[in-house]
């Protein structure tokens, strides 16, 4: 039987995350299993509830899956596994299906779904909820998942390292995941969820960088667990910025959704009011990959020493406006931004994590008893530049596949071991959170201004040397003081600022989000940059 006490009693699959990936998976092994969801603070705490755009799927007829699988291939820059994103794009219809039967209120014009548009899609395919998707896809899922008597939701919980054959009662040198150590964050107490089965699907390390239209709590976590328990890591180097974030002193993260530009928006000079996009990509202009976009207002900003550019779709009538974006409509005009009528001042911001855990096509990782999905994850799909509306789309995919693969050898998987408690006995109450605070404030700094948009390899190496230095400093702090969910985020947070540093200085050429002035061109061959523990 599941339970959640601290005693480590086991359950049938632990899933750790309930975004897209974590309760796609859940649901589909509630079916036969009893499944636990831990989450870190709220249920609705992860990307999945802010997405915007939508979901692509390949629905109209003039529409096919090649179409969608060479824009997928072209905004990768050639990284992407073809097998995967053939894998992905041809699942895309069922997956829009499956939503639309949990009762997620897609958008329709004379019955059909309306499709809308965004960079790098040659055409319209965008599934959408208005412009707050991922509102509406987390709703539908958590309303369904908590409808299921198989499915136990345990939100609150902050997970520290995975349980593996070191934490056995009686020491084993395999390597096997067990489950996971988690913080209980009302209570302060470290409990034991054992398992047969790990799913990790934990989102993405946004919360690295400065500027991030991610939430707060995407800082990492699951990859640096993966990391330290001997999962390969790959193409960390690739962080997508997004073109378009809010400009606002007071509303940092905001996003302005690329269905702006998709809908006939144009990015704007602020003083002179010039269309500046015909001077990087004069074919596709707004709509050109994020990678090429994010890189044109960088320059723009940078050589003109702006603080943002304009983004305006006032041209279009003020009904189609509002009727398209609702929310970021309603939203501006409390900051005194009506966009039905004026220009939106916006800047590039970190958006997504397009490296992550190295997995199959079955969501496994390199550790036995340890499945991946979402955003965690590096299964191929975006190379060196993720299309947009692909995450959700790979969530929803991959958290399916991982469920089939668990359920498929469910019978070859062996019950677990007796395992140690979480071991406290040489740690006491910090009196220096002081130290946190400002760690977790340096990284971000250095890393959006040296690991940004453009690099060079002396910036790496300088954020290298940084990240050293704060690595002894925060393990010995480690060491020392009882876990908070402060501690454990701004460790996983240096681990991954970690892993995207070695991995950008790997790289020796510009492909996708890696742009180095120390290396411009691209290399004959793409391969991925695969860090192994
Ligand atoms: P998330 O939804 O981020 O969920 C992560 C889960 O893991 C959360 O429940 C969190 O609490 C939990 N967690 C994390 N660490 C721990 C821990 N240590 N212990 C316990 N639990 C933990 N993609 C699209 O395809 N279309 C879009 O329109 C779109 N718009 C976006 C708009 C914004 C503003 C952002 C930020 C992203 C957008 N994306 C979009 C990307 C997409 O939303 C994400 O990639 C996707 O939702 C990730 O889902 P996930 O399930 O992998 O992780
Ligand atoms: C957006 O709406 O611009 C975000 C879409 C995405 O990240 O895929």
């Amino acid at each position: 039987m599941a339970t959640h006490d601290a005693s480590g009693q086991t359950h049938d699959v632990v899933i750790i995350g309930s975004g897209a990936a974590g309760l796609t998976a859940a649901l589909a092994l509630a079916e036969t299993r009893r499944v636990l969801v831990l989450a870190k603070g709220s249920l609705t705490g992860g990307s999945t509830a802010w997405a915007q755009g939508g979901i692509a799927a390949v629905l109209d007829a003039g529409d096919t899956f090649d179409n969608h699988v060479r824009d997928t291939m072209v905004a990768g820059a050639g990284l992407n596994d073809p097998d995967t994103v053939e894998f992905v794009i041809s699942r895309a219809p069922q997956s829009i299906d499956r939503l639309t039967e949990l009762g997620v209120p897609f958008n329709r014009e004379s019955g059909d779904l309306h499709l809308t548009r965004e960079g790098g899609h040659s055409h319209r395919r965008i599934v959408h909820v208005d412009d707050a998707t991922g509102w509406a896809v987390q709703e539908a899922l958590l309303r369904a998942a908590e409808a299921n008597p198989n499915i136990t939701l345990l939100p609150g919980r902050t997970c520290i390292d995975f349980i593996t054959d070191r934490h056995r009662e009686q020491f084993s040198a395999a390597g096997r995941v067990w489950g996971v150590y988690a913080l209980d964050e009302e209570s302060g107490r470290v409990e034991r969820h054992v398992a047969r089965a790990t799913i990790l699907a934990t989102g993405g390390a946004g919360r690295v960088y400065q500027f991030s239209t991610a939430p707060r709590g995407a800082t990492g976590d699951g990859i640096a667990m993966a990391w330290r328990a001997g999962a390969r890591v790959s193409n960390m180097e690739m962080m997508q910025f997004h073109p378009t974030c809010l400009y606002n002193l007071d509303v940092k993260n905001f996003l302005i959704t690329e269905a702006v530009r998709g809908e006939g928006g144009h990015l704007l000079h602020p003083e002179t009011g010039r269309r500046f996009m015909v001077d990087y990509d004069p074919e596709r202009m707004e709509l050109a990959p994020r990678d090429v976009v994010a890189r044109a207002i960088d320059d723009q900003i940078k050589r003109f020493g702006l603080d943002y550019v304009h983004l305006d779709i006032s041209h279009q009538p003020a009904d189609f406006v509002k009727g398209h974006f609702p929310t970021i409509h309603d939203k501006l005009m409390t900051l005194g931004i009506d966009m039905t009528a004026q220009p939106i001042p916006v800047v590039p911001a970190q958006h997504y994590t397009c490296g992550g855990v190295v997995v199959d096509l079955d969501a496994r990782t390199d550790i036995p008893g340890l499945w991946a999905a979402g955003e965690c994850t590096e299964s191929g799909l975006h190379g060196a530049n993720r299309l947009a509306s692909n995450s959700l789309l790979e969530c929803f995919v991959f958290g399916e596949a991982a469920a089939r693969d668990i359920l498929g050898r469910w019978d070859s998987l062996e019950a677990p071991p007796a395992i140690l408690p979480w071991d406290e006995s040489r740690v006491a109450d910090s009196d220096e959170e002081v130290v946190i605070k400002q760690n977790w404030t340096e990284i971000r700094r250095f890393m959006w201004n040296y690991v940004g948009i453009v690099r060079t390899t002396k910036r790496l190496e300088r954020a290298a040397s940084r990240i050293d230095l704060l690595m002894r400093e925060v393990d010995e702090y480690y060491g020392a003081f009882r876990v908070t969910t402060d501690l454990i985020e701004l460790r996983n947070l240096l681990q991954s600022a970690q892993l995207i540093v070695t991995s950008a200085l790997r790289r020796k050429e510009s492909r996708g989000l890696h742009y180095t002035l120390d290396y411009p061109e691209l290399a004959d061959e793409a391969k991925d940059t695969v860090l192994v523990p």
